[in-house]
């Protein structure tokens, strides 16, 4: 898709938190028959971290959001445009205001983004957009997710992978020359939307259409795991080569492979496919689990933070799930 650009974009910082309850595969094994060695050889992952008490979505993603002002030296008050992507808002008119509230970018534009776990690379296009085409300058994404309020506890298919969190960046504008959002490839099959969804359930069929009540409720999340696993796997690799050949790049150019954190074996599997060494993909799944849209800016902040992440790498990140939606973005860290 071609867009008119007059300004460029650069990432300037990024931010993250999780939740303190940490709920390893042995917890979850007292609780459904399962097993760590079964969990960790089929998914990578260790443990999770799921929020509890009176913790909300807008209090991880305003932990990450201020945490990535302080690294970026600006203010929440010159935030023009706030890019919220969760699938679990604790408001279905959506939760971007309340995280507008919450750390004071009284100036900002707020509003979600519901895309599941490829949530945050289609909120940084979008973000893209305004910025490059100069309507705003300064805007935070924020991936966050709180999965663990969908997730059937009974349900070993699916309870074992998933965990909460919240990842920020914050995008400005910046001369065409130094533009660091190099291009972006997103796609969407909605035919096999029931192979990953938190489906609304009527209840309500006894034909009064004023009767009082809830209507119905959401469902937990139900998941056809093999034929998502295939998805991605077949998917994520082509997106990835289109947007390379899109920019005249070739895998040999990229320093950091970034997918969404779903399971190690899906990470293995689309470097493989790519020929991508394992030195160069980004994994915090043992630690995390899927956090959904939090994963890539969660992972990201981490390999940022740790050094791994160097001024001039090349990073290709790509989301995918629920929809089925899938998507890369190609970018330079050049803070
Ligand atoms: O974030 C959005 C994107 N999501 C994904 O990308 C997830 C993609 N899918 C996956 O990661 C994998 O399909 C799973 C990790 C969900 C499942 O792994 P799998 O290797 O595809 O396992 P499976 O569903 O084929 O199940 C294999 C066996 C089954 O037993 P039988 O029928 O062979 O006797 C399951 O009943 O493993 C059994 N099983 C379990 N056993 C112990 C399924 N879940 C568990 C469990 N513990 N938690």
């Amino acid at each position: 898709m071609k867009s008119s650009i007059t300004q460029g974009v650069k990432l300037l910082a990024t931010g993250s938190a999780v939740p303190d309850l940490c709920i390893s595969n042995e917890l979850i094994s007292n609780i459904v028959d399962t097993s760590d060695e079964w969990i960790f050889n089929r998914t990578g992952i260790k443990e999770r971290r799921v929020l509890s008490g009176s913790t909300s979505l807008i209090d991880i993603a305003a932990l990450a959001s201020t945490n990535a002002l302080n690294k970026a030296g600006i203010s929440a008050l010159d935030i023009d445009l706030i890019i919220l992507a969760t699938s679990t808002p604790n408001d279905l008119f959506g939760s971007a205001s309340q995280l507008q509230a919450k750390i004071g970018a009284s100036k900002a534009l707020a509003f979600d983004i519901t895309a599941a776990c490829s949530g945050f690379v289609i909120a940084m296009v979008t973000a893209a957009q305004f910025i490059q085409n100069a309507s705003y300058s300064n805007v935070l994404v924020v991936g966050a997710d709180v999965l663990s309020n969908w997730t059937n506890w009974s349900d070993r298919r699916t309870c074992i992978l998933f965990g909460d969190g919240a990842g920020a960046a914050i995008l400005q504008s910046c001369s065409i020359s130094n533009n660091n959002l190099l291009g972006f490839h997103l796609n969407t099959n909605g035919r096999k939307f029931d192979q990953l969804n938190i489906q609304y359930e009527y209840s309500n069929t006894d034909g009064n259409f004023f009767s009082p009540g809830l209507k119905g409720n959401f469902n937990y999340i139900t998941m056809n795991g093999k034929e998502v696993y295939k998805f991605a796997v077949s998917k994520v690799p082509q997106s990835i080569q289109y947007c390379l050949d899109s920019l005249n790049l070739s895998v040999e150019h990229i320093d950091w492979l970034l997918l969404h954190q779903a399971n190690e074996r899906i990470l293995n599997a689309v470097s493989s496919r790519l020929m991508i060494p394992s030195e160069k993909v980004i994994s915090n799944l043992a630690k995390y689990g899927n956090t959904s849209a939090a994963s890539i800016p969660l992972a990201l902040n981490e390999a940022i933070e740790d050094s791994r992440i160097q001024s001039g790498d090349l990073l290709v990140m790509s989301g995918f799930g629920a929809g089925l939606t899938w998507g890369t973005l190609v970018f330079r860290w050049n803070p």
